[in-house]
């Protein structure tokens, strides 16, 4: 699977085209940033975009959906399959629900925490994950919204992301780190949002996160 990454839109947000180099159809994780260059990107790379993968529906992360629907005919949009806020027609993912861009896999994680239809998607085979807003480089995401919940929050980080080859590349929602994208080991070895031993660890960790930001 082949990947590039775009940067802008609300707050240094990421969207991403995956691709299948034999068949050379691509998938937008996130439409998120402007669409010119990405536009101009699937041209030039001769690339058939088919789907859009949404990992929460925080309005951020669809603000050029629409641009992208007006654009492609048959886009098919891919989310959990409760969505907080989305108007457009869906199929909607369960946890663990493989989807297709051309032979490349991706597993949908759900990861609720953040909020609760973030989904992550995980290419197993070259190790990437995407992982939205529910793990950043050096932090999680956020509770704040209504639908957010701090425990479902670390049962996704730490029973469900964690838990993966830690060769993993993690793939964020927004440019918040140091880097654009990390391994799951360095972002353990690196920031203690992911080495807690407890829940109580990291709701302290969380607790103290917001009140200096
Ligand atoms: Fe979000």
């Amino acid at each position: 699977m082949k990947i590039q990454s775009f940067q802008g839109g609300y707050d240094k947000n990421f969207t991403y085209i995956v691709w299948c180099q034999q068949t050379k159809l691509a998938a937008i994780i996130d439409p998120s940033t402007e669409i010119n260059p990405i536009i101009e990107y699937i041209e030039n790379h001769d690339l058939i975009l088919s789907k859009i993968f949404i990992t929460h529906t925080h309005h951020d992360h669809i603000a050029y959906l629409n641009d992208f629907l007006d654009l492609f005919n048959n886009i098919i949009i891919y989310c959990y399959h409760q969505p907080i806020n989305l108007k457009n027609d869906f199929i909607g993912l369960n946890d663990n629900e493989m989807i297709m861009v051309g032979n490349q896999e991706l597993t949908a994680i759900y990861t609720p925490g953040h909020l609760s239809d973030s989904m992550c998607f995980w290419n197993k085979e070259h190790h990437m994950l995407f992982t939205g807003d529910t793990m950043f480089v050096g932090r999680t995401g956020r509770t704040k919204s209504p639908s957010s919940n701090i425990k479902q929050l670390y049962d996704s980080v730490y029973n469900k992301i964690l838990i993966l080859p830690k060769k993993t590349m993690i793939y964020p929602g927004h440019h918040y780190g140091c880097y654009p994208c990390i391994t799951i080991q360095k972002n353990i070895e690196l920031f203690n949002f992911f080495s807690c031993k407890t829940f109580k660890e990291f709701c302290v960790i969380m607790k103290n996160f917001e009140k200096n930001r």
